[in-house]
């Protein structure tokens, strides 16, 4: 079959796609490490499992890599400077230097997010220019709160 698709035809379609905002959070060999992400999503219940996308030039993965754990922060709709920070080349001791947070099953775990989930990292899958990981669940929680949706390449709240 012919490829004609462009690459702004893709990400046009997969931007139609509504999704949640999180951070996968990691700690590397330099402290801890996040970046945002929507390609996150839940894989299995037996067992419980979660799957992180990540970009292979990001930092985040090379801490995932080294600690073999991996935590997703589900953000609120009032965290969309949250999203912008963690979305950032910033170094990475800025990148949680101000941030509250607290660690928990030895990841990082965002003040403020609506869920957070924490994982041991079981397999690195290729995917393109990205990974695939799938980790297994070691504690979740759902404080609750309205999310923060990605849509069109905006931030937007549920209600707007
Ligand atoms: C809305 C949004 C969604 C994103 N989703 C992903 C994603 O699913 N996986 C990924 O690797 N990067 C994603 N990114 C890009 C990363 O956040 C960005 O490359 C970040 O700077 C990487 O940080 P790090 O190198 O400190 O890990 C997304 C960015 C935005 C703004």
């Amino acid at each position: 079959m012919e490829r004609t698709l462009d690459v702004a035809s893709y990400r046009a379609a997969v931007g139609q796609m509504p999704t949640g905002v999180t951070v996968i959070t990691s700690v590397g060999e330099r402290g801890p490490s996040g970046l945002t992400a929507s390609a996150v999503c839940s894989l299995s219940l037996d067992p419980v499992l979660f799957v992180v996308c990540m970009d292979l030039g990001s930092r985040t993965l090379a801490a995932v890599r080294h600690s073999g754990r991996v935590g997703v922060n589900v953000l609120a709709e009032d965290q969309r400077w949250l999203a912008a920070h963690f979305a950032s080349k910033a170094p990475e001791h800025e990148k949680f230097g101000t941030i509250e947070h607290r660690e928990i099953d030895g990841v990082p775990v965002l003040n403020g997010v609506v869920a957070w989930l924490t994982g041991e990292l079981r397999e690195l899958l290729p995917g393109g220019d990205h990974m695939i990981g799938v980790a297994e669940v070691v504690s979740a929680d759902a404080p609750g709160g309205a999310p923060l949706v990605h849509h069109r390449g905006v931030y937007r709240a549920l209600s707007e």
